[in-house]
């Protein structure tokens, strides 16, 4: 296979696959250091180089899982729907993958404690980081998905994975682990629906 080819394979058979579809088996630590070693060669405008990462695997995870289920604690108490059954959940949903990695932004600042880039920009080297590291991670066929919603980008648990330098961010957590199923197939409407090509 041409590196071309090989490229193409690569990013097309990179799948979102989540916490249901990981084998709770660990992973080793190399084969995570080289998906985020991946992940650091991304591009930055300014080479800001704004992500940062934060593993958690076996006991590790035991903070994290607290950390959600008190996020979910202090949103679900404000809105009176707070019930314990949910909160040990949130607790207990680290367990569900064997590696969980913090996905954070830390834009570069001016000495005057302004942004030097937009945090836009800085947001989408993040997003190419994360690219590489799904692409690596899957080139050595692990599974993983970016979960982004709820807890995952709560602020009780951003500051508890250290982002709380002034505009820092978490934009959630990569969950990593061997899948429990067969490589699933992807599937994209035509590039034609997205493309407009210019030529005179
Ligand atoms: C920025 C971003 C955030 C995402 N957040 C979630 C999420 O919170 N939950 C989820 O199930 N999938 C999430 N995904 C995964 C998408 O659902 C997935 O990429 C999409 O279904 C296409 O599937 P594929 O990645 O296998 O090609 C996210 C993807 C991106 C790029």
């Amino acid at each position: 296979m041409s590196e071309l080819d090989s490229l193409m394979h690569a990013i097309r058979n990179r799948r979102s696959m989540g916490v249901a579809r990981l084998k709770p088996d660990p992973v080793p630590k190399e084969l995570v250091l080289t998906a985020l070693e991946a992940a650091n060669w991304a591009p930055s405008h300014g080479e800001t180089e704004p992500w940062r990462f934060t593993v958690y695997t076996g006991e590790g995870r035991r903070g994290l899982g607290e950390a959600f289920a008190e996020a979910y604690r202090l949103d679900a108490e404000r809105e009176g729907s707070f019930k314990e059954s949910s909160f040990e959940g949130q607790r207990k949903r680290v367990e569900a993958s064997p590696v969980w990695i913090s996905l954070g932004l830390e834009p570069a600042l001016r000495p005057d404690g302004s942004l030097k880039m937009g945090l836009e920009e800085e947001g989408l080297a993040l997003s190419g980081a994360v690219q590489n590291l799904h692409l690596v991670a899957n080139a050595q066929g692990l599974a993983g998905m970016w979960l982004s919603q709820g807890v995952m980008v709560h602020p009780h648990v951003a500051a508890f994975v250290g982002l709380d330098a002034p505009h820092s961010r978490l934009f959630g957590f990569f969950v990593l682990g061997w899948p429990n199923i067969p490589w699933p197939e992807g599937e994209r409407r035509p590039l034609e629906e997205k493309l407009c090509w210019v030529e005179s």
